[in-house]
């Protein structure tokens, strides 16, 4: 290890010491971090991981950094994971594909459409990464990453050993997985593998997926066709992180027993809500949230997108605490009004 100003380079990573991590987060948050290495392959990661520099380190593993909420400055290790690389595997009709932890999510969905592999094109645009997409099995316009997830690898931090973690140790749920829960924190993802189709077999069951082909005139879409729609759908309902600071949904869907749904139902028929399997059932918290009267209130440099009521943003100049506050606001007058309590979907540090 050597030491250059501000920086110091431990064999294939380099350190950064209080960098800001505004760039690093879709919130815009101008916190800033102790330490911050960028991590490009797996064996640097396995080195650092046995390095004396990590021990007793606070550790966050960094994606895009479009599922958080940093509500202070890190006191600790950013690891950011920037693994590249994709590869595939043909089994007749089937094909694996192989991509690292730090490829940009929609530029593996892209790989994959142009390629002809069907399977995550309902997941167009989502931003973040592919090491990350396991973490809160991500999910859009009728489809979730467990739809397709093959296995992952990934490094246990606490003694750097290699595990693989197949579809059922993932214990996935809606935006849920084992990663969230007794593994949390636990492991670092380095690549991530999908089961994908050469056949297509076209998922349009979404409503507006469905509207917007018809508009286009498209009767036997393919699944080019269906990434172009979804993301058409999405750039008109969420805002650009590049131009408004945010994290999209900040909030779960409450799925809730169905007893409790018919209690609240009798009272607001025009409830938004969705059948969510095992006698539950999903409410839409943008509904909930709206009929609050908060989709599109400005509070100081915070408030919800106007097109989308279950998104928080940044009006430029937001701390972490006013988000988190206002939030807290929405949470409150929801359970008032409704006696539901909204969950959190963003990571909050
Ligand atoms: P980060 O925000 O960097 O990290 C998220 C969590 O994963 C953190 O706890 C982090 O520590 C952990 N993590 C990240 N990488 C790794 C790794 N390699 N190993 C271990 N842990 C890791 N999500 C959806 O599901 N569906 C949507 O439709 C959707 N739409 C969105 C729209 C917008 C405009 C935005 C800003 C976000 C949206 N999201 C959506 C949320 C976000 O895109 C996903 O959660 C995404 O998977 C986060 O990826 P990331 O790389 O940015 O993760
Ligand atoms: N709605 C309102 N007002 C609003 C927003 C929504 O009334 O301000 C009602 C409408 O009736 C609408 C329904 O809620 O039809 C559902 O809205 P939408 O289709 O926008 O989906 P969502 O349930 O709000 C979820 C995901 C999104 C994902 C979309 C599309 C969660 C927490 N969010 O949103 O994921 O892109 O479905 O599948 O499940 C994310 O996780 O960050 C995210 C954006």
């Amino acid at each position: 290890m050597y030491p250059i100003a501000n920086q110091f380079i431990l064999s294939m990573t380099i350190f950064q010491e209080n960098i800001s991590l505004k760039p690093y987060n879709t919130f815009s948050i101008p916190v800033s971090s102790h330490y911050f290495a960028e991590v490009f392959s797996s064996s640097a990661l396995e080195e650092l991981l046995k390095s004396e520099l990590i021990k007793e380190q606070q550790l966050l593993i960094l994606g895009g950094g479009s599922n958080l909420l940093f509500t202070k400055d890190f006191d600790g290790l950013v690891i950011k994971m920037s693994i590249p690389g994709i590869s595939e595997e043909i089994h007749g009709d089937e094909v694996i594909v192989t991509a690292g932890a730090g490829v940009v999510w929609n530029d593996f969905v892209n790989y994959c459409v142009q390629k002809g592999f069907a399977g995550v094109e309902n997941l167009s645009l989502i931003p973040g990464t592919v090491g990350a997409s396991p973490i809160q099995n991500i999910g859009a316009y009728g489809v979730e990453l467990k739809d397709v997830f093959e296995s992952c690898s990934a490094y246990e931090i606490a003694t750097g050993k290699r595990r693989s973690f197949n579809h059922q140790d993932c214990r996935f749920g809606y935006r849920d997985s084992i990663f969230k829960n007794e593994l949390k924190g636990q492991y670092i993802i380095t690549e991530v593998s999908f089961r994908l189709s050469r056949v297509a077999s076209i998922n349009t069951q979404y409503g507006a997926i469905q509207e917007e082909l018809v508009k286009r005139g498209i009767a036997h879409p393919t699944i080019a066709d269906v990434s172009a729609v979804v993301s058409h759908i999405r750039v008109s309902k969420l805002p650009d992180p590049s131009t408004i600071g945010n994290a999209g949904s900040f909030f779960k869907n409450p799925v809730i027993e169905e007893d409790a749904f018919q209690k609240i139902f009798e009272k607001f028929p025009e409830l938004v809500h969705y059948p969510a399997g095992n006698g539950k059932v999903k409410l839409a918290a943008g509904w909930l949230i709206e009929q609050c009267g908060f989709k599109g209130k400005v509070v100081g440099q915070t408030g919800t997108w106007k097109n989308q009521a279950l998104v928080l943003v940044n009006h430029g100049q937001a701390s972490g605490q006013e988000v988190y506050s206002f939030s807290e606001n929405i949470i409150d007058t929801v359970a008032a009004r409704f006696g539901v309590r909204l969950e959190r979907e963003v990571n909050i540090l």
